[in-house]
């Protein structure tokens, strides 16, 4: 069985996606990204599960012509089963168990955090697989997580946000500054130009592997309507040096986490995922990590670290070959835990 496609479904969030893979190999990856919810600074789920709905045959359609086969060729159907906002899992679900009902082929279900972290193992050239165990980081608008990873489907979550998401403490900074959504980008470019230490915000006290970022965004929120008070102009005099505080504030606390993890388990395989994974001084943070604690890091392709449909087929991928499918009367869960 050297000869398997496989497509993969994603609808967690506000991202209508579909790929087609070839054992390890992506032939398409195809995104429908939802621009509506930028007007409102977030995701409107309503929305978000009306726009999966006028999406998702078109995306599944390009995914297959650009993988230049047809329906008919797959072997099974993979879908996200949460976790994620349930209008929008509803709409992947339905669509997947449809088609896998039609064509008469294997359904799979997927947990969208753990195709975070399996997405490092998409055959890609210039990207090395990271080695079992490994500690596995997903940093996104929507998660915040550190797993122990000891084979594909033997992860164990060891930390977790109890409150914001990293990417929403971007975004919600950005708000607070008046930048775009979402801002994680900007403050990123902004902070490369701007002092670090410049304003220092404390770090949250949080036991063990945990991490806390809604008390960072109120000190922030604060911290700029004292300054604005004394001189209105404070937020455009200092933008730089204030995203350049906010970036070193919260690399320092991913960071602290990943050596107290590192420490913990003994593992000095480190691999990140999601979409804050682009940011500079993480990735600079890795890689002194690797100077100075001996760590090998693994930072996947942009495009199969935000959310897509590629990370969803590489699981179909690895569960095919175990034969380890679902059952039609699979229903999507929105807290499904890894
Ligand atoms: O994975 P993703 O595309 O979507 C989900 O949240 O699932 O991640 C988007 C998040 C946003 O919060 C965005 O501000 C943040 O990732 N982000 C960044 C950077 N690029 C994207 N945050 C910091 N630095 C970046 N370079
Ligand atoms: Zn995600």
């Amino acid at each position: 069985s050297q000869n398997i496609y496989i497509l993969g479904i994603e609808s967690s969030c506000d991202d209508t996606a579909a790929s087609v893979i070839h054992n390890g190999k992506i032939l398409s990856n195809v995104i429908a990204s939802q621009k509506i919810h930028e007007e409102f600074g977030g995701v409107v789920p309503e929305l978000a599960s009306r726009a999966h709905q006028q999406n998702i045959v078109p995306v599944v359609h390009q995914a297959l012509k650009k993988a230049g086969i047809t329906k008919d060729q797959l072997h099974a159907i993979a879908f996200t089963r949460g976790p994620g906002l349930m209008g929008s899992l509803l709409v992947g679900t339905s669509f997947a168990k449809s088609l896998a009902y039609g064509l008469n082929i294997p359904l799979i279900d997927v947990n969208h955090m753990q195709a975070h972290i399996l997405a490092h193992f998409i055959d890609e050239e210039g990207f090395e697989k990271p080695s079992f165990p490994f500690i596995a980081m997903t940093i996104s608008g929507g998660h915040t997580q550190i797993v122990e990873v000891k084979s594909y489907f033997d992860m164990t979550v060891i930390g977790e946000t109890i409150d914001d998401a990293v990417g929403e403490a971007y975004d919600k900074s950005g708000k607070i500054l008046g930048l775009g959504y979402p801002a994680g980008p900007e403050i990123d470019k902004r902070a490369q130009q701007g002092n670090p230490k410049a304003f220092p915000f404390t770090k949250p006290k949080v036991d063990g592997l945990n991490f806390s970022f809604s008390g960072l965004k109120t000190a922030i929120l604060y911290f700029v309507q004292r300054e604005v008070k004394a001189n209105p102009n404070f937020v455009e005099e200092n933008l730089n040096d204030i995203c350049a505080s906010i970036q070193y504030t919260i690399i320092g606390i991913l960071i602290d986490k990943l050596k107290r993890a590192s420490k913990q388990t003994g593992i000095k395989h480190i691999a990140i995922g999601g979409g804050v994974s682009a940011n500079s001084g993480i990735r600079q943070a890795l890689k002194d990590g690797e100077q100075k604690f001996g760590w090998t890091t693994y930072v996947p392709k942009f495009e199969f670290t935000t959310d897509n449909a590629a990370m969803i087929a590489i699981v179909g991928y690895l569960k095919y070959l175990e034969g380890n499918f679902a059952e039609q009367s699979v229903t999507a869960s929105a807290r499904l835990k890894i």
